[in-house]
């Protein structure tokens, strides 16, 4: 079994009153920040670089690379912005929220380490509409922070000046789309833009921006407490560091839990230490292994550790972490309806493919579940969500942005990989599976 080897996000989380300023700077808080003031700007981006520390918002981007594409002030003279993405929707991952709660100054003082490093002179917090609880924590926080010197017209004293905004979704999934971020956050609908150019060019209000994750940037104090090798060698040799990760559906206990990069989905799901395996009489049918958007994978392959690059030959992705398993009672057809349903709802309209693809397949599914399917159906799906996406998927769909894939993906896999379980309901003319209520997916109707 996988044993975490050290813990980076979660380990000072419930000690002491560590969500507080006071609890954090007694367990080290802020001394990392201090630090880097001291550094010149492009050095911490080196230092990024090397811990092999890459973005955990879904695609798995290196975070220093990125940050590396903001132009120079000899080249671009525009003020440069921060965004931190805390909209957190996939369904599935449940992290981002426990940091703000947990450690709202660790994502603080990543903040304050990232926008020294790139420029930035201020920092818009972008927060899920529905994380009432959280988002207060996280007010309070930069409130703290704000009283006691640490942003403001002097970071930590200095003379650099930094400013931390939270502003707060309003339910919508696609917000989580940097670019529809970044819409939304200069208070327009949250339409994703076409890229190029991207964010780190022009991003908000025309200005060079980088859009990370909650988790990413709160790796950064740990990065320059311990250094960048130390934080490689906790990881792979090619992604740096842990993750976090949200455990649900048929296990015996679900939950987030930070493991190492090496861990694999089999033993998240039976480790004593995690998922404590399944259910009495039941197996594993099928792991969605990174968010609902993620391609599904059969009880065969949960062999694959939970690194970014190790899904590739799966045709699947770490994604943002959401590990969702089913059991041999979950109706596979009726779970991809599930998900194909809320593709179809969040879809912002603007592509063709997307906005009529999406309803249309989940109209099919939905037909195939409730036994009045035909085989010529399953080539439909796959024609419609390869008119979106192609499948096996090359990591770029037709659409303006990866929604469309999003949606595409979770089609294509089931039917590939499960086609037997839908054949089935259309062979039998009804659901095997009988009237079960949605169980580990929902109340859903
Ligand atoms: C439809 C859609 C929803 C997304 N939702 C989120 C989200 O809730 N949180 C997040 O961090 N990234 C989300 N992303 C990924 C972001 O576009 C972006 O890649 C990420 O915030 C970059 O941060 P990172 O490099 O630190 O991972 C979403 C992407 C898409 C296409
Ligand atoms: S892919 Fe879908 S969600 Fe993304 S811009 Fe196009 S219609 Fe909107």
């Amino acid at each position: 079994m996988s044993v975490l080897a050290e813990k980076v996000i979660t380990r000072d989380w419930f000690k002491g009153s560590n969500h507080t300023l006071e609890g954090y700077k007694k367990n080290g808080g802020y001394e990392q920040l201090k630090r880097a003031l001291t550094m010149q700007p492009a050095a911490i981006t080196d230092e990024v670089k090397k811990s092999g520390l890459r973005g955990r918002g879904g695609a798995g981007f290196p975070t220093g690379l990125k940050w590396s594409f903001v132009p120079s002030l000899e080249k671009n003279t525009k003020p440069r912005y921060l965004a931190i993405n805390a909209d957190e929707s996939e369904p599935g991952t449940a992290k981002d929220r426990f940091i703000l709660e947990n450690d709202p100054h660790l994502l603080l003082e990543g903040i304050g380490i990232a926008c020294y490093a790139l420029g930035a002179h201020a920092c818009y917090i972008y927060a899920r509409g529905e994380f009432k609880g959280p988002s207060a924590v996280l007010d309070a926080a930069i409130d703290e922070a704000n009283k006691a010197g640490i942003f403001g017209k002097k970071l930590m004293g200095t003379d650099y000046e930094l400013n931390v905004f939270q502003v707060r979704g309003a339910g919508a999934y696609i917000c989580g789309e940097e670019t529809a971020l970044l819409e939304s956050l200069e208070g327009k609908k949250g339409w994703p833009r076409l890229k190029p150019p991207f964010p780190a060019v022009v991003g908000l209000f025309g200005c060079p921006t980088v859009v990370n994750n909650v988790e990413t940037i709160a790796s950064l104090p740990r990065i320059f407490e311990k250094g960048a090798d130390w934080f490689m060698k906790l990881g792979t040799g090619k992604s740096g560091g842990t993750r976090l990760v949200t455990l649900s559906g048929s296990v015996n206990r679900p939950g987030t839990y930070e493991v190492g990069m090496d861990t694999s989905l089999r033993e998240l799901i039976y480790d004593p230490a995690y998922g404590q395996g399944m259910p009495e009489g039941v197996n594993v049918k099928a792991v969605i292994p990174g968010g609902s958007s993620a391609p599904v994978l059969t009880a065969e392959e949960m062999d694959v550790k939970l690194e970014f690059d190790a899904f590739k030959p799966l045709q699947s992705m770490a994604g943002s972490g959401g590990v969702m398993v089913m059991d041999d009672k979950t109706c596979i057809v009726r779970s991809l309806w599930r998900v194909a349903r809320f593709y179809a709802e969040e879809s912002c309209g603007q592509c063709t493919p997307c906005r009529e693809g999406q309803p249309w397949m989940a109209r099919i599914i939905r037909k195939i579940e409730e036994g009045r399917g035909e085989m010529s159906d399953l080539d439909t799906l796959m024609n419609v969500a390869s008119a979106i996406a192609p499948w096996p998927p090359i990591g770029l769909g037709n659409t303006i942005c990866a929604l469309g894939d999003a949606g595409a993906l979770p089609v294509q896999s089931f039917v590939t990989k499960f086609r037997k379980d839908f054949e089935e309901h259309i062979r039998l003319k009804r659901c095997p599976h009988g009237d079960q209520p949605w169980g580990h997916f929902g109340d859903f109707k």
